[in-house]
């Protein structure tokens, strides 16, 4: 049935979504020449009608870590259909889901000893909910802090300790939840101090912008955390499963959180899942007594294909050694990235860790750049950014995204399966592309055009991750 549906009516798809789904975000994939018909994905690569192969840096925004369509994780999942498996019960405890939740545990203690108990979730923004409810029933406070930039997903409580006005603006009252900048623990344990803070929520490296944050910072706060009784939680998310070079990220400052959030690769690409990692004290104020046995709960969150998919994905993570491959190709891709931040003078940073990289570009200072970049600069900040996002695209066939609202900033989250052919390969397109954007008029600034156009009339042009 799927395959005759898609047979008879491939070809519709943007159509169909103008017509039922989000017309605005059709135009914007129109405008910057993202409007492609992908028929198949294999490892790092998707393959549109006519064959023409395109080698994705935005892994579906770090769900494919494993590549798409893993043999492994296949096969768990068509072994599953096979077993006619007694799904979702509900009044009975999944050995599956006990499974996956002892592996969890397992990998996850390697690298933060004290988590020990597990809660399952269908997504990141899941995630993040029930860790706010969990440091609320923890700590019997109310307020949540967070990082200006930060991203935890889209539903309100997220959306709470969301730092972006982007995505916050226009949906009302939110939960009280105060942003800090980054690096600045006088900030935070000023508002610690006030002692209504349930949590201090963040990403270890933030998604929208690839910020890093000062080797001191993280550590600081936490210890912070710990002295004025508030749960420190890090989202991982985007960063966890081996994309930063480390299997979670906080390893990268030996950070001891008391609750972890992780989805997206957790998925291997398949079936949505997400977890709280938290320690059993913890755990055991929310569930502290049979009357509150189900207080947190959801309908799909054990759901075997997803338990499943979760097994598979850890198996590859270990037998395929991604975490030291994604630290070895983030060197490599970081080197490249430096190489390329000398010659140019419009790339104005290049920073993150393992296989989550950005690049960051400032104005020119020669006459004749300047006119360019004022060009799209003028029109709406980021611009400049996206017509390099567009050039990799229609040039190299390179997918890539710019990291937030209004920045000139790029993104690169390649699958930890690419090897240095790869690498090398995403190299020269920046390679070709920055070279034709410092140089103006011509090349690449013929992009622009459609562009400028485009943000006249639209408003948003990286999706909401
Ligand atoms: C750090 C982080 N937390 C939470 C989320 C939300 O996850 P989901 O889109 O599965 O709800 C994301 C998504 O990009 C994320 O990057």
């Amino acid at each position: 049935m799927v395959r005759e549906l898609i047979g008879e009516r491939e070809g519709e798809n943007y159509e169909l979504h103008r017509k039922y789904l989000n017309p605005y975000f059709v135009r914007v994939l129109s405008i910057i020449g993202y409007d492609v018909v992908y028929v198949r994905g294999e490892g790092p690569w998707l393959y549109d009608r006519e064959g023409n192969r395109y080698l994705d840096f935005l892994s579906g925004y770090s769900v494919f870590n494993l590549g798409r369509n893993h043999p492994v994780v296949k096969a768990a999942l068509m072994e599953v259909l096979e077993l006619d498996r007694p799904n979702l019960v509900q009044m009975d405890c999944p050995l599956l889901a006990g499974i996956l939740a002892e592996k969890l545990v397992e990998v996850t203690q390697q690298a933060y000893p004290g988590l020990d108990a597990v809660f399952f979730t269908n997504s990141g923004t899941e995630a993040v909910e029930g860790a706010l409810k969990f440091a609320r029933a923890a700590t019997g406070k109310s307020r949540f802090l967070h990082l200006e930039h930060s991203f935890h997903g889209l539903t309100l409580g997220s959306l709470s300790v969301n730092g972006d006005a982007y995505f916050r603006d226009g949906f009302g009252e939110l939960l009280p939840a105060t942003a800090i900048p980054m690096n600045d623990l006088s900030a935070l344990e000023r508002e610690l101090r006030k002692g209504d803070v349930a949590c201090f929520i963040t990403e270890p490296i933030q998604g929208k912008g690839v910020y890093v944050p000062d080797d001191e910072f993280l550590p600081e706060a936490q210890k912070l955390c710990r002295k004025h009784g508030a749960l420190f939680i890090l989202d991982e998310v985007q960063t966890g499963f081996g994309r930063t070079g480390r299997f979670f990220c906080g390893e990268h400052w030996g950070l001891e959180p008391d609750i972890v959030t992780v989805a997206k690769t957790l998925s291997g690409g398949y079936v949505p899942v997400g977890a709280i990692i938290t320690r059993r004290e913890i755990h055991r104020k929310v569930f502290r007594n049979l009357e509150r046995a189900v207080v947190h709960s959801n309908t799909f969150g054990m759901n075997e294909l997803a338990m499943a998919a979760g097994l598979a994905a850890l198996k590859v993570i270990e037998e395929e050694r991604l975490v030291e491959r994604a630290a070895e190709m983030g060197a490599r891709f970081m080197e490249g990235l430096k190489w390329l931040q000398e010659k140019y003078e419009m790339v104005a940073d290049v920073r993150g860790k393992g296989l989550m990289l950005g690049i960051e570009f400032g104005p020119p200072s020669s006459l004749k750049l300047k006119a360019g970049w004022r060009s799209v600069e003028t029109v709406k900040k980021g611009l400049f950014a996206q017509l390099i996002v567009m050039g990799l695209m229609k040039e190299h066939r390179l997918l890539t995204q710019v990291s937030a609202h209004g920045v000139n900033i790029i993104k690169f989250l390649p699958p930890l399966v690419v090897g240095e052919e790869e690498i090398d390969y995403a190299l020269e397109a920046l390679d070709h592309v920055l070279s034709e954007a410092h140089r103006f008029p011509g090349g690449i600034w013929g992009l622009a055009k459609d562009l400028v156009r485009g943000a006249l009339g639209a408003r948003a042009y990286p999706a909401p991750e």
